[in-house]
């Protein structure tokens, strides 16, 4: 593989970014927002068509991976892209964050985390190096470091301590990852609402040096104001020629937000599990597309929306199909809000490379306020 991993930065403005992530399978635009993928598909859409939204990059999850259908089975099937049948880039988050979410009886030490698996009790056990095996198993691109996120709210001495645990295991992880060309190792970030501990954070991780650098530990239930708080100062923390990733984020605004104060890619299953409930995104804010007024309504979700759902069907559509609980309800609302997402996305790395992304906030601000229809 000669092609390795790189980050080129294009543009910038004010304190956004645009740029290009160049891996061995294919290159991702920045900012990038990554559809969620966890057990190996994106719910309720083929590959091709999470692609024809414009995504650049998936997330998998080593978590939901491990306990079915196992790393070493997916590896025997000639790994993740293969077996989902995605072949640009793939992001797998390390699994901690998760075990601390889903699993039960959770036995947290230096060592790792012993867990019992939210599927059948079945025992397991994560740790940096097991995390990285597993990555690898899966062909991952961009790996992430084994971290632990404390669950809110917690002591400022409790976040402390397991932000100081998650450095160890990042040097740990950066070891096990070893020399891989064309794949990336990206640290993640801790520290909570604590200037002074994301500094420090941040310290550990440049020392061991990163591909990329996650910032972690947000949108746990913080809310926006506290979180955008954090994104004022954490960005500047970490080097500037290296993708700096928002794990978990999120609403089209937090997503507007965090670009604007330097954030290169976001992950969230928000527009794919909202689609799958009957929550729509569109310019004009959220549209719960089960709510009565829309059942006699033959207009498109959204007039200005170039996606097959909005080409094509209407909200009295749409509004039957979800009553009635027809499979194809969920594929077109999760296409939609995909492709809304893909669309921001695209809105803001024109105007960060046109010089005028105050004037695109200000519109995206301006459409939502006039709310639906
Ligand atoms: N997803 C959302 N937040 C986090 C985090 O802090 N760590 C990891 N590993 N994944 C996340
Ligand atoms: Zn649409």
């Amino acid at each position: 593989m000669t092609q390795r991993f790189s980050f080129e930065l294009t543009a910038t403005d004010g304190g956004a970014r645009t740029g290009v992530i160049s891996t061995p399978r294919g290159e991702i635009r920045t900012p990038a927002f990554m559809p969620v993928g966890t057990a190996g598909t994106v719910k309720a859409m083929l590959p091709e068509s999470v692609r024809a939204t414009g995504a650049d990059i998936l997330l998998g999850n080593t978590y939901h991976l491990m306990l079915r259908p196992t790393a070493e089975r997916v590896a025997r099937l000639g790994g993740l892209h293969r077996f989902m049948n995605w072949e640009r880039p793939i992001l797998t988050d390390s699994g901690g964050f998760q075990v601390m979410s889903l699993a039960d009886l959770r036995k947290l030490t230096e060592e790792g985390v012993t867990f019992r698996s939210h599927i059948d009790g079945s025992k397991h056990h994560l740790s940096p190096e097991r995390s990285m095996e597993i990555q690898r198993l899966l062909g991952s691109d961009i790996v992430m470091a084994f971290d632990e996120c404390p669950a809110l709210p917690a002591s400022e001495a409790a976040v402390a301590t397991s932000m100081r645990l998650s450095m160890r295991w990042a040097e740990r992880s950066r070891d096990a990852f070893g020399d891989r060309p064309g794949h990336a190792l990206f640290g993640i970030m801790q520290g909570g609402v604590t200037r002074e501990l994301r500094e420090e954070s941040a310290e550990a991780l440049t020392a061991i040096g990163f591909e990329g650098y996650a910032i972690g530990g947000l949108a746990v239930g913080e809310g926006q104001e506290a979180m955008f708080g954090v994104l004022d100062y954490a960005p500047g923390f970490l080097p500037e020629d290296r993708p700096r990733y928002l794990m978990g984020v999120g609403k089209p605004d937090d997503i507007v937000g965090a670009v604007e104060r330097g954030v290169d890619m976001m992950d969230c299953v928000l527009p794919s599990r909202s689609g799958r409930t009957g929550q729509a995104w569109t310019r004009r804010g959220q549209v719960n597309i089960k709510n009565a007024r829309h059942m006699d309504d033959p207009r498109p979700l959204d007039e200005a929306c170039t996606c097959p759902c909005c080409r094509t069907y209407s909200r009295a559509y749409l509004h039957h199909v979800f009553r009635a609980q027809e499979i194809i309800a969920s594929m077109l609302l999760t296409w939609h809000n995909l492709h809304y997402y893909q669309d921001l996305m695209q809105g803001l790395r024109a105007a960060i490379s046109d010089g005028r992304l105050a004037a695109f906030v200000a519109q995206f601000h301006a459409q939502r306020a006039e709310g639906d229809i």
